[in-house]
């Protein structure tokens, strides 16, 4: 996967709600082949705002059937890309674009019949619309049940796209919206997805013995709850796929304090290998991430939400230990393999050797 950015135009931008765009991206056809996606992918986005370079990941909501780039961008307060987003940028507008990536999906087999359930909050529809609309295209015989929350019915992210395609496919796929600032007269429709919704959706709504795949999509406090009640149901690992929109910043802070305090005073070089090239410098033990400190001092490596959820920064520990504040970006065999998120590495040897290029 290339880790380089390239300058697209932005072919169309629409809202699907007052407050999130869908950006279209026109990828002309000489890059198309590098663009090439899988559903459930996201695309990183870079571009200067106010003299600061500021990049973020947004999960691809188009189906790669369909042969075009569409990110939905939903503005949160004091978000600085998504208020550039819908705010600022126009049509024609060109902006940086790194391509696909991502571990969110399970592959198509057009052979199988396999029951899906999925379960999204607000913007975590955008993956699962590409994820929902590519199964059902791609294998006739399959079914997805949605279980999605949102505030209000006017908040509801990509409703007419849900709605066409429940239309299509009218016999294998059915939508349950959630809203937590409406009431409606079906209680278990109302508030967010709880223990006890959980008991009745898997009770009288999705049976728990028949559904091949999971894929959930939201805040950690609803994906960790859902994931939870599947594994004491004893729904395998291999079963259940989830993609953190945003992460629990409290807990890596505190674990941060901690090292901070250990290590204080004791010195780490830290040697990266990149592109062929090696740099080395010295930092403190226990304090800052080793991106951060190579950016700091003018190194160029990759990276996109420095939140240890989209792997951009991976790269392999050769020599010496660090402490992990936060490591979702990383499967089971990569973790084994020796392989690190280096936004959320802290070093707490004496010596460090990080290497990007294997
Ligand atoms: S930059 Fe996303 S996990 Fe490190």
């Amino acid at each position: 996967m290339s880790k380089e950015f390239y300058p697209i135009s932005v072919k169309s931008i629409d809202n699907t709600t007052d407050d999130c765009v869908i950006i279209s991206l026109d990828v002309p056809s000489d890059l198309k082949k590098i663009f090439s996606f899988i559903q459930g992918q996201y695309l990183t986005l870079k571009t200067m705002i106010n003299g600061e370079e500021v990049r973020r990941s947004y999960s691809l909501c188009s189906s790669p059937l369909d042969s075009e780039w569409k990110v939905g961008i939903k503005k949160v307060p004091d978000g600085k890309f998504s208020s550039f987003a819908n705010d600022i940028l126009k049509e024609r507008d060109t902006i940086e674009v790194m391509p696909p990536d991502g571990n969110f999906y399970t592959p198509i087999d057009v052979n199988q019949k396999r029951n899906y359930a999925a379960f999204a909050a607000g913007s975590g529809i955008t993956p699962m619309l590409s994820i929902i609309k590519t199964h059902l295209a791609s294998e006739p015989k399959s079914t997805f049940k949605l279980f999605y929350v949102n505030q209000k019915a006017s908040t509801v992210i990509l409703k007419e796209e849900l709605e066409a395609l429940k239309n299509l496919y009218m016999d294998r796929f059915e939508i349950y919206y959630f809203l937590t600032k409406q009431q409606r007269s079906i209680p278990f429709l109302n508030g967010r997805i709880d223990q006890e919704k959980l008991e009745i959706i898997f009770k009288s709504i999705c049976n728990i013995d028949n559904t091949d795949h999971y894929f959930i999509c939201g805040p950690e406090a609803m994906i960790h709850l859902i994931n939870d009640y599947l594994k004491v149901a004893k729904v395998s690992d291999e079963q259940i796929h989830f993609e953190l929109f945003g992460t629990d910043n409290k807990v890596a802070d505190q674990k941060k304090e901690v090292l901070a305090a250990s290590f204080k005073g004791k010195v780490c070089d830290l040697t990266i290998i990149e592109g062929g090239k090696q740099m080395t410098i010295q930092m403190e033990q226990g304090a800052n991430n080793v991106l951060d400190e190579a950016l700091n001092n003018s190194a160029d490596l990759p990276f996109a939400c420095k939140g240890g959820v989209c792997a951009t920064c991976k790269a392999k520990l050769v020599e010496g230990n660090v402490d992990m504040l936060l490591s979702y970006g990383l499967e089971p065999d990569e973790i084994e393999a020796g392989y690190i998120l280096t936004c959320q590495a802290i070093p707490t040897s004496e010596k460090l050797v990080v290497d990007f290029d294997v």
